[in-house]
Parts: C-alpha cells; sequence; structure tokens
C-alpha cells in the first residue's frame, strides 16, 4: 500500500511517498528559511503564499522521485491542524482535491500526532512508549499509547522549546532559524559562562516552562559587550535546555516507574529532537536510571523537523484501523494531540451512562409497576 503525505502547517512545503512495508520512496522538502530570513521569523501571510506557489511541484517531485504515478497511490493523508491556518488550508485542500479527482481515501492528519508517530516508522517500536514531543509549536511529555491514544504527563506552560531556540536566537541577534543556529553556536562558546534558571525543576512533575529561562537570556545579554561574550551566552542557553529535557525526561521515567507503566522505548520528536546537544544528553540519562531499561530512540534527523514523510506514516497507521476522512473535514489552527481519541472515549462514556441510567429507570418503574 503506498500513501502519499502532504505537509504545510508551517515553514515546509512537503511531500512524501510512503508504503506499509516502511519504505520511503520520496520525501521531498522545500524549506522556506529564505522567504522569512529578513524578517527574523515565520510570516504566516508569506508562508501561506509560498505553500501555494511550491505545493503542485513538490507533490510532483515526491511522484517523480518515487518512479510513481497518482494511479498507483493508495490514499492521500493532509496536515489538517495545528498550524499557520493560510497553509494548512492550502495543503489539505490540495491533498483532499487529490483524493477526491483519483477516488481514493482522504485522511486528516494532526501534525503533531504525525510527530509523535514518526519513530514507528524507522524504528521497531511497539506501544506503549514514552515520549517527549518537542517542537516549534509544541512541548509535552506523554505515554502514547496507540495511534491515537495520548496519555499526557505534562506539558509547557508557556513557550513551546523551540520558540524559545528562535526566540533566544533572535534576541542575541543571530537570527532565524534559531536552533540549528544555537546548537551550531554551543561548540563555539563557553556553555558555562553563565548560569542560566532551570524552571520548573524544583518541582517534581513533567511540565516545562521557558518564558523566564528568555528573560534570563535577555537580561544577561544586555552585560555582552563582544561577539564572543553573545555566543557563550547562547552556548549556556543551549547547555540549559539540554539538561532541563533531561530533568524532566527522568521525572517521566519515575512517574511511569511508579504507577506501573510498562514502556517499551523512550523517544524524543518533533523539530528540536534534531538537536544533537539534546539527544545525546538524554541517551545518558535513559542509560543512567536503573529502573529503566528499555532503548532510548529518536527519528533520524531529518524525520524531525517537519516532513511529508511523517504525515504519510500515520495516514498509513490510520488506515490500517480504518480510520479515513470526509472530504468537508475542517482544517484546524487549533488541534490538541488525542482530541478526536477523547471525543469518541466521552461519547462513549455518554452513551454507557445513558443506557445503564435507562435501565436504572426501568428496573425501578418495574419494580414500582410490580
Ligand atoms: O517540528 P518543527 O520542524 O515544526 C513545528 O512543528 O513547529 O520544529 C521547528 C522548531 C523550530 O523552533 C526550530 O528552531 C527547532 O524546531 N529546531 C531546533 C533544531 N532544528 C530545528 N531546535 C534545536 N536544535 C536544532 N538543531
Ligand atoms: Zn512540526
Amino acid at each position: 500500500m503506498y500513501v502519499l503525505g502532504i505537509e504545510s502547517s508551517c515553514d515546509e512545503t512537503a511531500a512524501a511517498i510512503v508504503s506499509d512495508r516502511k519504505e520511503i520512496l520520496s520525501n521531498v522538502v522545500y524549506s522556506q528559511i529564505e522567504e522569512h530570513r529578513p524578517y527574523n521569523g515565520v510570516v504566516p501571510e508569506v508562508a501561506a503564499r509560498a505553500h501555494l506557489e511550491k505545493i503542485d511541484i513538490v507533490v510532483e517531485k515526491a511522484l517523480a522521485d518515487a518512479n510513481l504515478s497518482l494511479d498507483d497511490i493508495d490514499a492521500v493523508a493532509g496536515t489538517c491542524g495545528p498550524g499557520l491556518i493560510g497553509g494548512v488550508i492550502v495543503g489539505s485542500t490540495f491533498a483532499k482535491s487529490l483524493a477526491f479527482a483519483k477516488k481514493i481515501p482522504f485522511i486528516a492528519v494532526n501534525h503533531i500526532e504525525a510527530h509523535a508517530l514518526s519513530v514507528r516508522l524507522t524504528e521497531e517500536v511497539e506501544f506503549p512508549y514514552l515520549l517527549i514531543l518537542a517542537s516549534g509549536g509544541h512541548c509535552q511529555i506523554c505515554v502514547v499509547h496507540d495511534v491515537d491514544n495520548f496519555q499526557v504527563l505534562g506539558r509547557t506552560l508557556d513557550d513551546s522549546v523551540g520558540e524559545s531556540f528562535d526566540k533566544v536566537s533572535k534576541l542575541l541577534g543571530f537570527g532565524y532559524p534559531g536552533g540549528p543556529i544555537i546548537e551550531k553556536l554551543y561548540h563555539e562558546g563557553d556553555s558555562d559562562k553563565f548560569s542560566l534558571p532551570r524552571p520548573m525543576c524544583s518541582k517534581g512533575n513533567c511540565d516545562f516552562s521557558f518564558s523566564g529561562l528568555k528573560t534570563a537570556v535577555l537580561n544577561a545579554s544586555q552585560k555582552c559587550n563582544s561577539l564572543q561574550d553573545r555566543k557563550d551566552l547562547a552556548a549556556s542557553f543551549q547547555k540549559t535546555v539540554s539538561e532541563i529535557m533531561s530533568f524532566k525526561m527522568k521525572q517521566a521515567l519515575d512517574f511511569c516507574s511508579n504507577q506501573k507503566i510498562k514502556t517499551n522505548a523512550a523517544v524524543i520528536s518533533g523539530g528540536v529532537a534534531a538537536n544533537l546537544v539534546i539527544r545525546e544528553n538524554l541517551k545518558k540519562t535513559c542509560g543512567s536510571v536503573s529502573s529503566f531499561s528499555v532503548p532510548f530512540l529518536v527519528p533520524p534527523v531529518k524525520f524531525c523537523t517537519d516532513n511529508g514523510a511523517m504525515i504519510a506514516w500515520l495516514g498509513i497507521e490510520k488506515f490500517k484501523k480504518n480510520q479515513f476522512n470526509t472530504l468537508d473535514f475542517r482544517p484546524r489552527p487549533r488541534w490538541p494531540l488525542g482530541e478526536n481519541f477523547q471525543k469518541e472515549e466521552k461519547a462513549k462514556r455518554e452513551g454507557r451512562e445513558e443506557r445503564e441510567k435507562g435501565e436504572e429507570r426501568e428496573k425501578n418503574e418495574n419494580h414500582f409497576c410490580g
């Protein structure tokens, strides 16, 4: 089975074809970095227009690279949120149109769920697994129980971790995109030079907060007199974020161990998972926890940042569960992790309660009648 995945929720226009045997037949990513660089960040209107300009070219290339035609495709999966709504509308409408024209199923993909499941494309990992999802728009820790069942253990109370990389890079004058720039500066600076706070790390829970850390960097930056000072500050920030992620991973591992949740792996995914400093540190942390004997896994760097392969892959996972969508599925700027599952569960619960109430009523009526 071949699924075409289309991604356009932020600043990458991407398409890929993936098979149910985990073959990645093509993976085309058009990055809008150059369009947004002059503004030091992603401009939604610029992004939407760039998606519109590139989407057909990117999809055509994905088909050509895979040496397939649309006739060979069994379903189209498109990101329908969360994200910048202009881009989401472009990609999801394109995906729906192809599905409609070729009379094949359409699968509405939640972008963060696609990040959350991406590790299963390149690794053999069974549910449940522990996951830190760290991207530009999200930062949360959850146990992934199934394709659509996520137990959220903690989340950021303010900025996402990727956002904090981007903001810190901008305020230090290093520009966009912040994550890879700061990671590079880590190797050029002295990461011990500045002592920065680690918000929420005295609390024994899995929540994050990054805005205080960003303000601390802003305050420290006022005292920087040279380029090297700013590099040292960037390096110190990178080290601090890495320590926070490791601390929170440990909290989550402890939580799982205390609650007897047996996970098959610890995973980090999302754009920030491309950061080798964080990956290495997390690997060490997981290795040092005696109660934890399962592997620490991360998708390859190119599948951490936004890509079409993870969308196609979630399409395959949903296809296998017969989870298809109608073409009137509404694109969503906000779409919490596992929302559909929770809604279904709630409806089931309410249905059950209603039934139970009915049975109870019937019993009482019979009782009074009798
Ligand atoms: O997953 P992603 O590509 O898009 C969203 O879903 O948001 O994540 C983008 C975020 C950006 O904030 C970017 O700065 C960050 O991931 N990022 C990184 C690295 N590469 C991308 N952060 C730290 N280190 C990196 N190497
Ligand atoms: Zn993403």
